[in-house]
C-alpha cells in the first residue's frame, strides 16, 4: 500500500473512539499495539548483562541451570509470551514464571491463579520442552497468563541458551482493533494534592482494569483446578464472547456482583457493552427452570458452588443497567420471562417481617450473611425499584405488564418501610447487619444510601459520617470482613458519600484507598487490586477461608473500579436516566476542584460536560444529542444565565433540551 493510504487508515483507526483527543490521553494505560515488549530489566542472576541486553530487543544468554532474567513490562498485561531461540544445545531447557506483584518474582514459581493453596507456589512455572529448536516460539494458548507485569525466564539445564525478541501479545478485548480508542473520557486537575493528575489517572486505571477483564469465551480458567504445578486458561465460560469476567489473572469467570461495579465503568469509558450482555445471558441461560434461581457465578466454577441470593439479585440489577445503557429492547424481550421469574424467586423469600429472608448465603466474601440481612435487603430493594423502572420504561407497551409494574412499585415502597423499621439504629445513626446484630456493616450502609433506602438527607449524611469510623491507614476496613479492605464495597461507599452530598469525604476516600492501590510498589501501579489487608499487605480474606494465599490475589479486578463511574456520574454529574440517554441528568459535584470535563458517546450521540468553578462564578457547558432532553441541577446558586439569557431557577433544577448549552452562575 502507498504511504498515503497507510497514513489515512491509521487516522481512521484512531478516530473510531468518540472521545476527543486531549491532555487526558497520556493517562490512558491501554497500549498502542497488541504486541508489548518489556520496558526494563527488573533483575537477573548468573547472566552477563551488557549493552546487548535491551529490555525491548537484544538477547540474553542463560549459561547454566538456575540463571535467569526478570523482565518488567511496566504495567499490567495479559496474553501470550513469544520469543526467539537464537542458540541452544540439545540439553538446553527453560522455564517461564509470571507474576503481577513483585513480591512473587521467583524463577521457580509464578504467582497463583489456579488454586489458593496454603503455599504460594501452586501454579509453578511453564516448562518449555527440550530439546529447543532455534527460531520463533510462542506460548501454548491454554497456558496463556491473563494478568502479569513481571516475566522471569530461567534456565533449567546446564546447556546454554540465547533468547531474544521477548514480547507479549495482548489477548484481552479481542474484538477491538485499537485498545486506546475510548468512547468516553474524564479530566480534572486536583491542585490540592501531591499528584494533581490523580483523579484522571484513577479514572483511566479503572477503565483499563475492566478492559483486561474482557476476554475470549474459550479463554476462561479451568475448574476444578489442574494439579500443581500448572494452570489452564482454555475453559469455555459462557454462551458467547467476548465476555466480561471478574479479573485478568483469575477467576476469569463471570461473577454478577462484580458486574455491579464493572459495567458502569465500561459504560463511561469504552462503551463496550456486548461483553456485559454475554455475561448476563450466560447467567440467565443457567437459571434453574424449577425454582427460578440464578447461579452464583458462571461456568465452570459456578456449578461447584452453592447459591447466593445477593448475587442472584445482582444479575437482575445487571440486566437493568445493561438495558439502561444499551436500550437493547430485543435482548430484554428475550430475557424478560426469565427476569420476572428470578424476581419472583426473591419475592417468595419475603416473610411476615416484610423482609427477604436470605437462605442462599454465598456473597462477596463477607461474614454473617443469612436471615433478615440488611445488605441483601438493600440489594433486593434495588431490584424492586429498578424492575419497576425497567418495565415501566419500555416493556409495558410491548408486553402488557402494567400490573407487574404496579406490583414492583408497591413492593419497593413496603420494603423501604420494613427496612428502616427493622435495621435503623437511631442511637448509632446507621443500619445494623440484621434484626439482632450490633454490627453496622460497610456494605448495607453504603448500599442503603446509594439505592435511596434512606428517607431524608440527614439520615443519609449520618450514614456517610458513620462509615468513616472504619477508615484505617490504607482504606476502609469492612467490619463484616474483619481486617480487610474491600475496594468492591469501597466502590459503593465512595458513591454513597457523593450521593449524600459529602463530596470532600468521597475525595478523601479516593485518595486514601485508591491512592494506595495505584501507587503501592507491591502491586502493578496500573490496574486495581481485588482487596488487601488492613495493614496494606497482600492477602484477600474470604468468609469460606477460600483464598488464604497472598499470591492468589488479583491485581486487576473490575469490582474495584468504582471511581471511574463515580467521577463521571458525580464529579461531572453526567448520567443517563432513560435508555441510551434519551433523557439525562447533569448534576455536578464540585468536590473542591477548580474544573472538570469529560463525557461519553452512546448510539444517540455525544454527551459532554465541562465546568469551571471560581470565587465569583460557576460556568458549565453541556453538549447532548439533539432530540434528547434532561435536567441540569446546579451545585451553587446566584445570578444564572443559560445561553446568555438570564433565567429564574426553580430550586436548583433547569430543564433543558438536547444540543449545546452554556450555563453561568455569578455570585
Ligand atoms: C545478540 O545481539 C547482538 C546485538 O544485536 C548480536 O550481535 C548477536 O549476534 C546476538 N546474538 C545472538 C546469538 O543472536
Ligand atoms: C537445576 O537446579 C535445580 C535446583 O537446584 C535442581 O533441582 C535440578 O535438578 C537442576 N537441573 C539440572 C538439569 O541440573
Ligand atoms: C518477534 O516477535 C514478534 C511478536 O510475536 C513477531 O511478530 C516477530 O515475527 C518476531 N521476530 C522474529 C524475527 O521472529
Ligand atoms: C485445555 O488444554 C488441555 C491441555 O492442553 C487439554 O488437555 C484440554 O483438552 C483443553 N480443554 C479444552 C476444553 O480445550
Ligand atoms: C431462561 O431459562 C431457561 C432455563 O430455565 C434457559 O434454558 C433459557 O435459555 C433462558 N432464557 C434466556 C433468554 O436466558
Ligand atoms: C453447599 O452447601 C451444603 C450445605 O450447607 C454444604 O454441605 C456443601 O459443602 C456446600 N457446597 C459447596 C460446594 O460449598
Ligand atoms: C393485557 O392484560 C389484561 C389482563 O391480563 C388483558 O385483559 C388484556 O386483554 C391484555 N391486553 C393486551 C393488549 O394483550
Ligand atoms: C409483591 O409482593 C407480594 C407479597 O410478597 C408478592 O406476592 C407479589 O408477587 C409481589 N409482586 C411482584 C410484582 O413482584
Ligand atoms: C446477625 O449478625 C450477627 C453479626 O453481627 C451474626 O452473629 C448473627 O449470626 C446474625 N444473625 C442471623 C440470624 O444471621
Ligand atoms: C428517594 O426516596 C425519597 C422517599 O423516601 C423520594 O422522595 C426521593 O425522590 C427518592 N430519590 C430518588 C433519587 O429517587
Ligand atoms: C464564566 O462565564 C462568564 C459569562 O459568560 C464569563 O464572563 C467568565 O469569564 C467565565 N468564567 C470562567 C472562569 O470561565
Ligand atoms: C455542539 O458543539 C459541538 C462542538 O463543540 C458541535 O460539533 C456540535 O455540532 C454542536 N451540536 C449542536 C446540536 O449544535
Amino acid at each position: 500500500m502507498t504511504p498515503h493510504l497507510s497514513v489515512l487508515l491509521a487516522l481512521v483507526t484512531t478516530c473510531l473512539g468518540a472521545a476527543p483527543a486531549g491532555p487526558w490521553d497520556v493517562f490512558n494505560l491501554a497500549p498502542e499495539s497488541r504486541t508489548v515488549y518489556p520496558r526494563s530489566i527488573h533483575g537477573s542472576s548468573g547472566i552477563a548483562l551488557d549493552s546487548q541486553n535491551h529490555p525491548a530487543g537484544g538477547n540474553y544468554t542463560l549459561p547454566n541451570n538456575g540463571s535467569y532474567v526478570t523482565l518488567d513490562f511496566g504495567f499490567e498485561v495479559g496474553g501470550l509470551v513469544s520469543l526467539n531461540f537464537d542458540s541452544a544445545t540439545s540439553t538446553s531447557s527453560i522455564a517461564l514464571a509470571f507474576t503481577e506483584s513483585p513480591e512473587f518474582i521467583r524463577p521457580y514459581a509464578s504467582d497463583d491463579s489456579a488454586n489458593p493453596s496454603a503455599s504460594t507456589t501452586y501454579d509453578g512455572v511453564l516448562q518449555v520442552p527440550s530439546p529447543l529448536t532455534t527460531g520463533y516460539w510462542i506460548q501454548p494458548p491454554e497456558r496463556m497468563r491473563g494478568g502479569f507485569r513481571y516475566l522471569t525466564v530461567s534456565s533449567t539445564s546446564n546447556g546454554p541458551v540465547t533468547i531474544s525478541n521477548i514480547s507479549c501479545t495482548i489477548s484481552f478485548m479481542p474484538h477491538v482493533e485499537n485498545l486506546r480508542s475510548y468512547d468516553g473520557y474524564f479530566y480534572a486537575s486536583d491542585p490540592g494534592y501531591d499528584d494533581p493528575d490523580f483523579l484522571t489517572k484513577i479514572w483511566y486505571s479503572g477503565a483499563y482494569t475492566v478492559q483486561t477483564n474482557i476476554i475470549p469465551v474459550h479463554a476462561g480458567r479451568q475448574y476444578p483446578p489442574v494439579p500443581s504445578p500448572g494452570w489452564l486458561n482454555n475453559a469455555t465460560i459462557g454462551i458467547a464472547g467476548p465476555i466480561l469476567v471478574d479479573g485478568a489473572k483469575r477467576d476469569r469467570t463471570v461473577w454478577p456482583g462484580d458486574m455491579g461495579v464493572a459495567v458502569p465503568t465500561l459504560f463511561v469509558s469504552t462503551q463496550d457493552l456486548v461483553p456485559a450482555k454475554n455475561s448476563l445471558s450466560t447467567l440467565f441461560a443457567l437459571q434453574n427452570p424449577n425454582t427460578g434461581a440464578l447461579p452464583y457465578a458462571g461456568p465452570p466454577f459456578g456449578s461447584y458452588i452453592n447459591g447466593s441470593d445477593t448475587y442472584h439479585a445482582w444479575t437482575l440489577i445487571g440486566a437493568y443497567n445493561y438495558f439502561l445503557y444499551s436500550g437493547d429492547i430485543a435482548w430484554l424481550k428475550d430475557t424478560w420471562s426469565n427476569y420476572t421469574k428470578a424476581v419472583q424467586f426473591l419475592t417468595n423469600k419475603v416473610d411476615h417481617t416484610g423482609l427477604l429472608d436470605v437462605t442462599d448465603t454465598e456473597d462477596w466474601g463477607r461474614f454473617w450473611q443469612g436471615g433478615h440481612n440488611s445488605e441483601a435487603n438493600a440489594i433486593f430493594y434495588k431490584v424492586c425499584s429498578s424492575s419497576q423502572r425497567l418495565f415501566a420504561a419500555e416493556l409495558a407497551t410491548y408486553l402488557n405488564v402494567s400490573e407487574l409494574v404496579d406490583g414492583y412499585s408497591s413492593n419497593a415502597t413496603s420494603l423501604k418501610t420494613a427496612f428502616n423499621d427493622a435495621f435503623w439504629s437511631s442511637d448509632v445513626g446507621m443500619y445494623r447487619n440484621n434484626l439482632t446484630s450490633t454490627l453496622y456493616p460497610q456494605d448495607a450502609n453504603s448500599l442503603a444510601v446509594l439505592f435511596n433506602l434512606t428517607t431524608s438527607a440527614k439520615q443519609a449524611s449520618s450514614v456517610s459520617a458513620g462509615l468513616t469510623q472504619y477508615w484505617g491507614e490504607f482504606g476502609s476496613v469492612s467490619p463484616e470482613l474483619p481486617d480487610t479492605v474491600t475496594p468492591y464495597i469501597g466502590s459503593f461507599e465512595l458513591q454513597a458519600h457523593f450521593a449524600s452530598g459529602n463530596d470532600a469525604r468521597a475525595i478523601d476516600l479516593l485518595h486514601l484507598e485508591w491512592g494506595y492501590m495505584l501507587y503501592t510498589n507491591i502491586s502493578v501501579q496500573s490496574t486495581l487490586l481485588e482487596g488487601y489487608t488492613s495493614n496494606g499487605s497482600l492477602y484477600y480474606r474470604s468468609s469460606d477461608a477460600y483464598d488464604y494465599d497472598p499470591a492468589f490475589t488479583s491485581h486487576s479486578h473490575g469490582w474495584s473500579t468504582g471511581p471511574t463511574s463515580a467521577l463521571t456520574f458525580y464529579v461531572l454529574g453526567l448520567t443517563v436516566t432513560s435508555p441510551q440517554g434519551r433523557t439525562w441528568s447533569v448534576a455536578p459535584h464540585l468536590s473542591g476542584l477548580p474544573s472538570a470535563e469529560g463525557g461519553f458517546e452512546t448510539p444517540l450521540g455525544w454527551y459532554g460536560v465541562r465546568w469551571t468553578s471560581t470565587a465569583d462564578a460557576f460556568n458549565l457547558t453541556v453538549e447532548t444529542p439533539t432530540g434528547t432532553s434532561g435536567i441540569v441541577t446546579l451545585p451553587v446558586s446566584g445570578t444564572t444565565s443559560v445561553d446568555g439569557n438570564l433565567v429564574q431557577v426553580d430550586g436548583a433544577s433547569l430543564p433543558l433540551s438536547g444540543g449545546n448549552h452554556t450555563i453561568s452562575v455569578q455570585f
